[in-house]
């Protein structure tokens, strides 16, 4: 497996460019079985976790091409061959459970192994479920899949009210109530960036949707959707991760296409933290007001809260602030992995249950690390950046799901990373 080293080497200058986001690519690419007519996807991130979800679209019968070098999507499912998601596609990434609902509204049915637990912790699909199930489709959980059918006629619209915020979730129902008859409302709706990007797609395919962005989404529901072209929004997680280069090395740096409403409660507590962050014509431009951070308390929550996706990244920040900083993770019951890595480096952290207080210490050194998940990897690599010294990251096979050219990203604004390909 490959590793990537790091090595200290000061302030950072230059742009970074942000890609389109992968979280609502994953969304949006299932959203072409809902349609006989070609979906085109634009600014899509080229990553493994894209291709997971080409293959298993293409395992349905969908097409799906990547051009100009991955960055245009151009798929299309005029004739589906299959209804079944297979146990060794799903296992590898949790968002293939998005093809449930699309499945059910075009086909009538769906089997979807069940994705299992991962690494931040158990993950149930049981909110997908009941959503689905309250627009009349009948589940079997059997074989480790999941056996969805609509009822005849097909799914009829209807009330969802999740008990608690659910991306994903939100996602599938919203994606099957657009063919369900007649109206569906979804309360307790999540309201991330990513839903309000696969509603805007969904209404350019013919889709009657109103709300998206506030807890409550009303969908009416159409006979067909039709074909689309859709730009992915900008990843507001791989923003928040650049933002943190310069403020942890110190330097400046540009975010291409980065915006201030992506990422609102980050930049909140990146002010409290002694970060300058300003709108250009272009994207945002990051540095720190002083060579120490300040200490600050942060509390993951659903959108528009501080994201959980950059809670690995910030606790890199705050390992070398002035004073302790509170950590409370209140979305995933076990993304603290990136904690003893860490402190490998010589942070001081206490990790209690679901709340870390990290003491800021002067200056990080350089280890062999591992990486355990996808936002853990990408902490450790801002750390090392800040490090005296070589850090080793292995494993960064997560990081290929959800960064593009990170090497190449640092590299240009001065950074000292290298890959190391596997023996
Ligand atoms: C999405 C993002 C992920 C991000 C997360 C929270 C994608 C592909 N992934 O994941 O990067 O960290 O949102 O912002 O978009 N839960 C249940 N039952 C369910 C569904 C979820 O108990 O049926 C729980 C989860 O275990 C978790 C919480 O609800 O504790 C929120 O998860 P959810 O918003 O569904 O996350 P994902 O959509 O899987």
């Amino acid at each position: 497996m490959d590793s990537i080293i790091v090595t200290g080497n000061g302030p950072l200058h230059g742009q970074i460019p942000i890609a389109g986001a992968k979280n609502a690519c994953l969304a949006l690419m299932p959203a072409t079985l809902l349609s006989e007519e070609p979906l085109t996807l634009t600014n899509a991130p080229r990553l493994s976790d894209i291709r997971t979800m080409t293959t298993l679209l293409q395992s349905l019968g969908a097409e799906v091409s990547a051009l100009q070098d991955g960055q245009v999507l151009a798929l299309s499912s005029h004739a589906l061959t299959g209804h079944r998601a297979e146990y060794d596609i799903v296992r590898k990434m949790r968002a293939s459970i998005l093809v449930l609902g699309p499945l059910l509204a075009r086909a009538g049915q769906a089997e979807v192994s069940l994705p299992g637990g991962c690494a931040i912790g158990a993950r149930p699909v049981d909110l997908h479920l009941r959503a689905l199930e309250a627009l009349g489709a009948e589940m079997d959980l059997r074989d480790g899949y999941v056996h969805a059918r609509a009822p005849a006629g097909g799914l009829r619209g209807g009330p969802v009210e999740f008990p608690f915020v659910s991306v994903g979730a939100t996602e599938n129902v919203l994606m099957a109530a657009t063919l369900a008859r007649g109206t569906t409302v979804i309360r307790n709706a999540a309201r991330e960036p990513e839903i309000v990007d696969l509603a805007r797609c969904l209404r350019t395919m013919g889709a009657a949707i109103e709300g998206e962005g506030t807890d409550e989404i009303t969908v009416e529901g159409v006979d067909r959707l039709h074909g689309a072209t859709h730009r992915v929004v900008t990843d507001r997680i791989e923003l928040g991760t650049y933002m943190l280069a310069p403020a942890i090395c110190g330097g400046e740096v540009e975010c291409l296409g980065g915006r201030i409403d992506l990422v609102g409660a980050f930049c909140e507590k990146l002010d409290a933290a002694g970060i300058d962050v300003t709108e250009t014509a272009n994207g945002l431009k990051v540095s720190r007001r002083s060579d120490r951070v300040k200490a600050v308390d942060v509390t993951t929550e659903p959108f528009p809260g501080f994201p959980t996706d950059l809670q690995a990244q910030m606790m890199a920040l705050l390992c070398t602030a002035d004073g302790a900083s509170v950590l409370e993770e209140r979305i995933f019951e076990n993304r603290f992995m990136h904690a003893p890595e860490l402190m490998r480096m010589g942070a001081r952290i206490d990790v209690q249950g679901g709340t870390a207080r990290v003491t800021g210490v002067d200056r990080l050194k350089g280890a062999p690390v591992m990486a355990t998940d996808l936002r853990a990897s990408v902490s450790l690599i801002l750390a090392g950046l800040a490090a005296e010294g070589d850090t080793t990251v292995n494993r960064v096979y997560h990081l290929d799901r959800g960064y593009e050219r990170v090497e190449e990203k640092l590299s240009a604004v001065g950074a000292k990373i290298e890959r190391v390909p596997a023996q």
